[in-house]
């Protein structure tokens, strides 16, 4: 596939350690994704509607964020990872299975891959900056990490 060159001041070899951080962490996001689909479909227990629920809106939040992620990649002029095969191929999260009768278990898978997330980001933010000169991008994922402070304390909330 034939794309115009991108003419934005950084270079191309930085474009594309940008765009490959970008694609690592749409991989990560879009199985964090699946997870929290996943609790929402199978959580039970009492207080089962309150949480399922919440994981809605959590997993609708996080779709917002993956196509962020991916059309950010095509702004640096890359083209964005797009298959559940690659998705798994790169991702730094685990499949964990969850136990299903428990619900703080459940809670605290999805919030140890929200904290890990972010501190991949915070790495990132300042990588891409510092030494790519890619501003846009670091200015990208710390926005994208608040949001995924946000979430983790509300996931953080609901345990004892
Ligand atoms: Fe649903």
């Amino acid at each position: 596939m034939n794309m115009i060159k991108t003419n934005i001041e950084i270079s191309d070899a930085n474009l594309k350690e940008s765009a490959t951080l970008l694609n690592t962490l749409l991989a990560d996001e879009f199985v964090l994704y699946t997870k929290t689909r996943n609790a929402h479909w199978n959580i039970q227990g009492p207080g089962f509607y309150e949480l399922h629920k919440f994981f809605e809106d959590q997993y609708d939040e996080l779709a917002g964020m993956i196509d962020e992620v991916a059309e950010r990649v095509r702004q640096l002029g890359h083209f964005a990872i797009g298959t559940l095969k690659d998705f798994i191929a790169i991702t730094r999260m685990s499949e964990s299975n969850y136990e299903f009768s428990n619900q703080q278990q459940i809670v605290r898978t999805l919030l140890e891959d929200h904290e890990t997330i972010i501190r991949i980001l915070r790495r990132d933010a300042g990588q891409v900056s510092d030494k790519y000169k890619d501003m846009g991008t670091s200015d990208f994922m710390t926005g994208l990490m608040e949001k995924h402070e946000k979430m983790a304390w509300m996931l953080r909330a609901h345990l004892n």
